[in-house]
């Protein structure tokens, strides 16, 4: 079975590390390379988190350093969720990632460019590196095969603000730029990451596995968990794995195709992913929305992930 190549850009952040931790172990995917860009907190913490992760996990991919703002605006982070350093909780070690890294832009251009194979971009973060990628570089979206990506939703409402969802709101130009790209988006957003939900008895099973990574993930889910289940959650939405589980089993999803276009300019609703919802619409779909899921196959797929770890 031929390995996708991917490249993940990121905002770490508790659930991106779930998603690097889910993507490294898939024998589905090929990770290329790893670009960070400010979002959960800004590019320096984002960037310190990466380089801990995957020292952690024992992985070294070429790293990109990306933005550290927005395309036109500033940066607002995610302090309340994800903690001061962007990964409060687990004592991760500090990284021993002594390889500069390189500016993003540079490394997905030359990574996209130099692969054999058309590469998947799995955005798990604010748009805003993919946005500068494709207006800097517009050559480079004859080998993208396809972006797969959390961020926005078109039933379930925002969770930044009432219409907008985080990763969009931060940076709603260059998601414009990203939806308006024609190339084909698969969207893992609120709407199913919201049923995306890991159980405090299942982060317990997690936690009983044992051995580095499975302990990780606890312990990344249990802080992660507290600002969801402060807000009334029954547990906490795996928002980031998503995006990687629907390449690695895209029969755990249900999706439907749509048109969406993203809103910069509302007082209300900047930020809001609009998906064309009339069925006489003559818009061509340009977004494959994923709208629900198998949670425990979900959960099972991530647990399976972690356990696959060495010990
Ligand atoms: O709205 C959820 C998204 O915002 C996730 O990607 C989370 O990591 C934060 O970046
Ligand atoms: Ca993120």
């Amino acid at each position: 079975m031929k390995k996708i190549p991917v490249i993940m850009d990121c905002d770490p952040g508790h659930d991106d590390a779930l998603a690097l931790i889910l993507a490294f172990a898939s024998d589905k995917l090929d990770v290329k390379a790893v670009t960070v860009t400010g979002g959960n907190q800004t590019l320096a913490k984002t960037l310190r988190n990466a380089k801990r992760i995957l020292s952690y996990i024992g992985k070294r991919p070429p790293l990109g350093a990306g933005a550290d703002k927005p395309m036109f605006r500033e940066l607002e982070t995610a302090p309340e969720v994800h903690g001061e350093s962007g990964l409060d909780g687990p004592s991760l070690p500090e990284t021993d990632y002594r390889e500069e890294p390189i500016p993003a832009v540079d490394l997905l251009r030359k990574t996209i460019l130099e692969s054999p194979e058309p590469i998947t971009l799995i955005p798990t973060g604010p748009l805003t590196n993919i946005g500068i990628l494709l207006t800097a570089y517009p050559e480079v979206k004859q080998n993208i095969a396809r972006i797969s990506l959390m961020g926005g939703s078109i039933l379930a409402g925002g969770n930044w603000t009432s219409a907008a969802e985080f990763n969009i709101l931060v940076d709603p130009e260059a998601a414009d730029i990203v939806y308006t790209s024609g190339i084909p988006i698969t969207m893992c957003g609120l709407d199913v990451t919201h049923r995306a939900m890991i159980l405090a008895n299942e982060t317990e099973t997690l936690r009983k596995l044992g051995g580095k990574i499975p302990v990780l993930a606890a312990e990344l889910i249990d802080y992660f968990s507290k600002y969801d289940t402060s807000l009334g959650f029954s547990g906490a939405p795996l928002h980031d794995p998503c995006a990687v589980a629907w390449l690695i089993k895209p029969e755990l999803f249900t999706t439907r195709d749509f048109y969406v276009e993203i809103e910069t300019k509302g007082k209300h609703t900047t930020g809001m992913t609009m998906a064309d919802l009339r069925f006489w619409t003559k818009a061509k779909p340009n977004v494959t929305v994923c709208l629900d899921l198998d949670r425990e196959g979900f959960i099972r797929l991530l647990m399976d992930a972690c356990d696959s770890y060495p010990k």
